[in-house]
Order: C-alpha cells, then structure tokens, then sequence
C-alpha cells in the first residue's frame, strides 16, 4: 500500500518536474561556486549574479520541468506577401529548457534545431528533476560568454551574451530584499514561501 503510494508519487514527480523553493534554489546556486566573469562588470557581485539567475528561474514557477517555445518573430521590414498566404513556411522554434531557459540552439541538443550544443548534452536532461547538471550547463555558457562583438552584422551564430542568462526584468533586483525570506531557513519557524 504504502510502496503503491511511493511508486504514484515518483511516477508523478518525474513527469511534472520538481518545484524548488526561491531559497532552495539560491543554495544550490551558491554551492555551485560560479565564477564572475569580466562582461558582468566591476560592479555585479556574486550575489546579485545569483539573485538574478534565481529570478529569471522564478518564470518557470521554480519548475524543473520547465519548457518554453520561443517562436521567431517575423521580420519587421518584409512586406506582407499574399501570394504566399497559406503556405507559410513554418517559422523556426527554439525552445528553453528547465529553470534557467537554456536554448537548443546553444546549450543543449534537442534534435530539433542545429545546436552549438556548449554542454554537450541532450535538452532532456535540463527538464528532469535532478538541477545539478542544469547548473553545471549554466556555468558551462556562462564562461563561453563573450564580450558583445561591436559589428553586430558579424553575428552569424547564437553567441553566448549576457542576455543568455539574465533578463532584464530582474536587472534592479536587490539581494538582500529578494532572499530576505531565506534568512530565517536557520531558525524552527516554519517558513513562509
Ligand atoms: C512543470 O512544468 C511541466 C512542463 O511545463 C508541467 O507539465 C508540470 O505540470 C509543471 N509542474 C507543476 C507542479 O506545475
Ligand atoms: C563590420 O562588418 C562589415 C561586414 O562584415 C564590414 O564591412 C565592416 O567594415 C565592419 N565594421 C567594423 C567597424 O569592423
């Protein structure tokens, strides 16, 4: 009976994904030890590296199932061609996988794009409830980061910018304010999530 129970849970835990809290997350991030790379800046620290990373993660609702299509946009200056209304051709999809939203076309080999694959890993293993090897591609791209080349028309591949893993809307977030919650972890208080 109880086994029966285990088995059900299990089963359900590796199809839906684990959900991590905020501070659970920012743990592991900081036993990761990444390293600070120069396209940061002077003034980004480690912990605001980490806060950044662990809100971007808070999109995917901490799910280490997470997946995300990203659908490329049309290009603006194409004008509108009806003769071929119908039979668009489908649009190239990239997709993010897991917590940190880590591209097929860069991270990892999904099959379904052409990959620089820097982790040299299938895109499954990013969507399973196990984050280490998540983390572990993350520190991986973040040192191919390169600094943004300055002839933007050069570009070719999907390079591995800043942009990759950070997202604007966590550019202002405070360390100190967003894992004030993760303070009191120590203390027998039941936490509040
Ligand atoms: C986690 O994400 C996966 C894939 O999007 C989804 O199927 C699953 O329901 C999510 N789990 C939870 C607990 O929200
Ligand atoms: C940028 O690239 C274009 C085409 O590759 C080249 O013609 C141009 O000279 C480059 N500009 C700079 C500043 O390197």
């Amino acid at each position: 009976m109880l086994s029966a129970l285990a088995l059900v849970l299990l089963v359900s835990s590796a199809t839906e994904g684990r959900i991590l809290s905020k501070c659970e997350l920012k743990a592991e991030l900081e036993a990761a030890q990444i390293k600070m790379i120069r396209a940061m800046g002077d003034k980004m620290t480690v912990d605001d590296l980490i806060a950044r990373l662990v809100c971007k993660a808070s999109a995917s609702g901490f799910n280490t199932s997470f997946v995300k299509a990203i659908v490329a946009k049309p290009k603006e200056n194409v004008p509108f061609n009806t003769h071929s209304f119908g039979h668009e051709k489908q649009r190239p999809v990239r997709q993010l996988y897991g917590m940190f939203q880590l591209s097929d076309q860069l991270a990892c080999d999904s099959g379904m794009m052409p990959s620089l694959n820097v982790c040299k890993m299938s895109c499954s293993a990013l969507i399973d409830d196990d984050i280490t090897d998540d983390i572990a591609c993350l520190k991986t791209v973040i040192g191919s980061i390169k600094p943004k080349p300055k002839n933007s028309s050069d570009i070719t591949l999907p390079l591995a910018t800043l942009n990759t893993i950070l997202v604007k809307e966590c550019r202002f977030v405070v360390p100190s304010r967003y894992f004030a919650e993760c303070l009191t972890a120590t203390t027998p208080i039941a936490s509040i999530d």
